[in-house]
């Protein structure tokens, strides 16, 4: 009788845990994808229909990733931890907290520490790790902060019992991080905990192919983290892994502030998010290592998260040019047929590229002496003539070629740098495109001299000025390995997160592999990092130059020392539109060196789509138009008279524009702003911008509105509150501050420049090496006050060190008064080239210019346009380093 009454109890008090609980604030206890009543109710978890309500209704639960309300979730009262003891030291605060029970996983952690890591004003860091064991932490050199920052920005709170961290705004008091939500669930292999959102506006989260924005107002969302191979596709992980994201506060006076998070992690995870707004972080192993960046700013969340991961690398000047590649050129005639067409329809090109099909037999570090005999040769002759060159390498090695006749296997072995089986002294072998292949361990030391030294043979052989590392996640064309894997808790850990194929060895290595650091397991989504880190100090050693990698794989803080390109899309105007927000996103992750296969990879091209995709393609970071095998041609010679125009223009636009690209570069590299951006990043307050992802913004100065759209002259675009001139005409644009239709025939990409900045540009030459000497010349977009103001960094665009050594110029622009322009050199140490100012163009001048001086002296050289209101002032032939202070100055006739 007694026991009776006493399960009634339980029973009566977990019903009503089980509740008092709302659709929206239900956290999955059973995410696997085999969830049942029993399951769940083994886990001592609540299992019930989501409640009918008007925001609840049943949508197909059937699509690939979709996700909602959990029938399994916690009850109230789950076991989790609680604090037993606090302590003030000098970084902030370490608190032991208890677990008194096990749950469900294997290898509960009871006893756990957390530190409280006051870094900076706005930077605040949670680690939370087993107290007495030590656990794999990801190598990122972050920043170590011994002593407590005063903060401002932020406040922290605990609660006791149970255990759970609050952090809010000061200002506003809204929350940025409140872990009360769900319990705190820390397994050796299953780490789980969740936090309260300020809003559901979302943004970050990479590698996925998303809008933009993460909107979780309604509905319930998965990603997971996990580098895979596989072409771009919504709901599935891709090659790359960010897990960082950026949210949105919105307070009641309708100002907003955004903060950001990053959880420093390289083990496989789930986030997942729902409409509370909640977000929820299910990892497999590593700590809780967990950052909040208080902006308040969008530049500043990205300042203070790059801080911690490194700011992107400067690239070489002429890789921002156009780059032309293709898989499937199948011998060197194609190669140079493409060229000729290129040269004789006079488009500018900067970088040839070759794909595995130049390689001998797909073995890394040859050439294909039969089908691209004297590629050497064709390669030295480019480089004449201003064209660098970049060839693909893939990580697979090899293992199967005669002893002794292939010396990047036969070398690595003798260095031990190839990945072993588990607990073994075997190498663990995978499949690629030459074959059965080994896989290099690049966080192994020895592996950086290996990689080295067979880059540099090759290097004299061919001498390639880039390298472009694919296949890295890794990829393998078989589950694991040649051999299976192991049946132990690497290969067969108790939770997977949802990674496509279900299984963490699809398509690539054994998680119980072994690298130098620790186990693939931990360090599978780092296996293109730590590949790009020493691609790019081999080239450096190498070519004595400034590196150019370029790679498909990425994780946080890859950008210094890659570029990327968004992998295999389709030749469809569905993914030329997602390519938008990819390179978005990833200047937020601060790879800002990045594009997408311009006019698509997979699929043929269309000569509509083709030259939608080049103008948009113009204004990518990184430009290139790469083709898959057995796809028609899509080099802009390959397309009617009309077409190869339209595209010229557009790269036209592209190489006029370049001395403000470079500019951008080094101010991503020197001050962690974006090269790229949303429109939200610049017009915070201004809801309308929040999910504009078919608009951005280059710098903070030029909007671009591309058409997306299969047979449309339109383009439905936001204008913002601003001053808007007409780029290339000048023509300022009287609708602002609305949705607007913008005229976007075939042969033109609205692009707009922002009152209030000066934007260096430059005459476009063949390429940029070949135009290097050209003149520069200016846009001046005047405000409404008669202001504007921009910069000019340059140097000699390859040497490693420019900026260490401060052997560069940096100009500075500025408009003042509607009639005095000012050009201030503030770094002269380059001085090689001649800067020579040709031509200003001032747009906005509403008044009749009756006179121009240069640094004081008449000057006769000018036009004024009095419809267009444009001020010209032309054949200046100004040397910008002749004094570290020159004027122009313009008076108005009364
Ligand atoms: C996959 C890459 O994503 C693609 O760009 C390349 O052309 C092929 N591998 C062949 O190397």
């Amino acid at each position: 009788m007694i026991s009776i009454i006493i399960l009634f109890f339980i029973y009566s008090s977990n019903a009503q845990q089980c509740d008092q609980i709302s659709n929206v604030a239900r956290f999955d206890c059973h995410s696997e994808k085999d969830s049942t009543k029993e399951k769940c109710l083994a886990r001592n978890c609540c299992w019930r229909l989501p409640i009918k309500s008007a925001n609840y209704t049943e949508k197909n639960s059937t699509g690939f990733g979709f996700v909602s309300v959990p029938f399994c979730y916690y009850p109230k009262d789950f076991p989790t931890y609680e604090i037993i003891s606090t302590e003030i030291t000098d970084f902030g605060q370490r608190i032991q907290i208890l677990k008194k029970q096990t749950t469900y996983m294997p290898y509960d952690i009871l006893n756990l520490t957390v530190d409280l890591i006051y870094e900076t004003e706005q930077r605040f860091r949670i680690r939370i790790y087993d107290s007495v064991n030590k656990r794999y932490e990801v190598p990122l050199q972050v920043p170590i902060v011994e002593k407590k920052a005063n903060i401002t920005d932020y406040e922290i709170k605990l609660s006791q019992k149970p255990f759970a961290i609050l952090v809010t705004r000061k200002s506003t008091g809204v929350t940025l991080f409140d872990s009360s939500v769900s319990p705190l669930i820390f397994a050796d292999q299953f780490i789980k905990f969740s936090t309260r959102l300020s809003s559901p506006l979302l943004y970050g989260f990479g590698e996925h192919q998303q809008p933009l924005l993460i909107n979780v107002t309604q509905e319930w969302k998965r990603l997971t983290f996990y580098t895979r191979d596989f072409p771009p596709m919504q709901h599935i992980n891709l090659y790359g892994v960010h897990p960082f994201h950026i949210n949105l506060e919105r307070t009641s006076d309708n100002q907003t502030n955004v903060h950001g998070q990053f959880f420093l992690n390289s083990n496989a995870m789930d986030v997942d998010l729902q409409p509370l707004p909640a977000v929820t972080y299910t990892t497999i192993g590593g700590i809780i290592d967990l950052y909040i960046f208080t902006g308040p700013t969008v530049q500043n969340v990205i300042q203070q998260y790059w801080d911690i991961i490194g700011k992107p690398m400067m690239p070489p000047f002429w890789s921002l040019g156009f780059h032309l590649c293709r898989w499937g050129y199948n011998k060197i005639e194609n190669i140079i047929s493409s060229l000729e067409r290129m040269q004789k329809a006079d488009f500018p090109l900067d970088v040839q590229w070759t794909d595995i099909d130049a390689m001998s037999s797909h073995l890394d570090f040859t050439y294909d002496d039969e089908y691209f005999h004297g590629l050497p040769e064709f390669v030295r002759a480019l480089q004449a003539n201003g064209i660098h060159y970049v060839n693909i390498i893939d990580p697979g090695i090899s293992s199967t070629q005669p002893a002794g006749s292939y010396f990047p296997y036969d070398d690595g072995i003798k260095r031990g740098i190839f990945m072993k089986k588990f607990n073994s002294t075997e190498l663990i072998t995978g499949k690629v495109w030459p074959g059965t292949t080994v896989f290099p361990d690049f966080t192994n030391p020895n592996a950086i001299e290996w990689w080295t030294n067979i880059a540099e043979a090759f290097h004299e052989v061919i001498p390639f000025d880039g390298m472009w590392i694919d296949m890295n996640e890794p990829s393998s064309f078989i589950d694991g390995s040649t051999d299976g894997c192991t049946d132990n808790t690497f290969d067969n850990p108790p939770f997977v997160p949802h990674v496509h194929g279900d299984a963490l060895s699809a398509k690539t290595l054994c998680p119980s592999a072994q690298h130098y650091l620790s186990s693939h397991y931990n360090l599978h989504n780092m296996y293109g990092y730590f590949e790009a880190q020493a691609t790019n100090q081999a080239l450096k050693t190498i070519r004595k130059k400034r590196p150019f990698v370029l790679s498909r794989s990425s994780f946080a803080g890859s950008g210094q020392f890659t570029a990327h390109w968004t992998g295999d899309n389709q030749a469809t105007f569905e993914d030329m539109y997602f390519s938008i927000p990819a390179i978005l996103s990833f200047n937020m992750f601060g790879i800002t060196h990045v594009g997408a296969d311009i006019c698509g990879f997979l699929l043929d091209t269309t000569e509509e789509l083709c030259i939608r995709w080049m103008q948009l393609g113009s204004f990518y970071p990184f430009m290139r138009n790469h083709n898959a095998l057995g796809q028609n041609d899509q080099d802009p010679a390959s397309f009617s008279w009309e077409a190869q125009q339209i595209m010229k223009q557009a790269l036209i636009m592209r190489y006029s524009l370049i001395p403000f690209w470079y500019t951008l570069h080094y101010e991503a590299a020197m001050e962690s702003k974006t090269i790229i951006q949303p429109l939200f990043s610049e017009y915070l307050n201004d809801a309308n911008t929040y999910d504009i992802d078919q608009q951005f913004l280059v710098g903070r100065a030029i909007l671009v509105s591309p058409n997306l759209l299969p047979e449309s002259d339109i383009v439905h675009a936001y204008i913002p509150q601003d001053v808007w001139y007409e780029f290339p005409s000048g023509i300022k644009l009287n609708s602002v501050g609305l949705f607007t239709d913008l005229n976007a025939p075939i042969s033109k990409i609205n692009v707009h420049i922002r009152g209030d900045f000066i934007i260096p540009m430059q005459i476009p030459g063949d390429n940029l090496v070949l135009g290097r000497g050209n003149p520069f010349t200016l846009i001046v977009a005047q405000s409404q006050l008669g202001t504007a103001s921009g910069n000019l960094y340059w140097d000699d665009g390859d040497s490693i060190d420019s900026i260490e050594t401060k052997t560069y110029n940096y100009l500075e622009f500025s408009l003042i008064d509607f009639n005095k322009l000012t050009i201030n050199t503030l770094v002269s140490n380059y001085k090689d080239s001649a800067m020579r100012l040709d031509l200003i163009k001032i747009l906005g001048v509403n008044k009749f210019v009756s006179n121009v001086t240069v640094n004081g002296e008449n000057y006769s050289n000018y036009l004024y346009n009095i419809p267009d209101q444009i001020l010209v002032i032309y054949a200046l032939d100004l040397n910008m380093l002749a004094q570290s202070s020159q004027t122009i100055q313009w008076t108005f006739s009364t």
